[in-house]
């Protein structure tokens, strides 16, 4: 409602989110993929367009729906995303909640590839892709005043999620479990742990809708805190 009015506590901020997994080609018919569902990256941006933010929301093939009174750019490999993100800057706030495909396959086949009648299987060579969070915290000239970047952990989450923090150099991370147990990849709750200078701060297990609000909620909290 704010944000039909053209008000709200984040109204004339610009925030780029990516979300949803990114499909790296194997061959015109196959892709590599992961599991996000891309709900929370589409509840982020929900609980931002309520607080009246001007959001552009690159995604990858998702299955959630999209969320509506965006600027929507879809993409469908990791060096799609990089190069979409890039043509949205500049933005007051960048949150990463894509799960980026880390490698893709190195020449991808333009024909489908066929099984050999001698049973040979086929080999796929891997490039690392481009860090997408890493390159915007690294910029420069225009870097967003807040970047915001995922953890995706299956183990020993808060102490891989600090050292991810300060290797890519975000302002904030939200380290979650993606381990099969907590079914979180996917599922419609989630359990993270808000990783800054402050510290680590772990929020109760909540819906992935909750975790849109209050991390929104966070955001325009750190904007009052810098006009004070
Ligand atoms: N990310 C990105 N571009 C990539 C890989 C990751 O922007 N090529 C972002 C994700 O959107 C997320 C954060 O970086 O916000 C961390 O992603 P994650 O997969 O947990 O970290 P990696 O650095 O890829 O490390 P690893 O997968 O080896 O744990
Ligand atoms: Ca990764």
């Amino acid at each position: 409602i704010a944000a039909m009015i053209g008000g709200g506590p984040l109204a004339g901020r610009h925030v780029v989110v990516t979300s949803g997994p990114t499909h790296e080609p194997i061959d015109p018919v196959r892709y590599i993929a992961n599991r996000s569902s891309g709900a929370q990256g589409t509840a982020l941006a929900q609980a931002l367009v309520e607080l009246g933010a001007e959001v552009t929301f690159v995604t990858g093939p998702a299955a959630a729906p999209l969320p509506d009174h965006v600027r929507l750019v879809q993409v469908e490999t990791a060096r799609e995303m990089a190069d979409a993100v890039q043509a949205a800057l500049p933005a007051d706030v960048a949150i990463f909640a894509a799960a980026v495909a880390d490698w893709h396959v190195e020449g991808a086949r333009n024909q489908k590839i066929k099984k050999t009648p001698d049973g040979a299987m086929p080999a796929l060579e891997f490039a690392e892709n481009p860090d997408i969070l890493a390159t915007v915290s690294k910029l420069s000239d225009g870097r967003p005043s807040l970047v915001i970047g995922f953890a995706a952990e299956t183990e020993k989450v808060v102490e891989h999620a600090t050292a991810k923090r300060a290797r890519k150099g975000c302002d904030w991370i939200l380290a979650n479990d993606v381990s099969d147990a907590t079914g979180i990849m996917g599922g419609s709750d989630n359990a993270v742990t808000l990783i800054s200078d402050a510290g680590a701060e772990a929020w109760p297990r909540m819906s992935k809708k909750d975790v849109a609000r209050r991390l929104a909620q966070k955001i325009v909290d750190a904007f009052a805190d810098e006009t004070r």
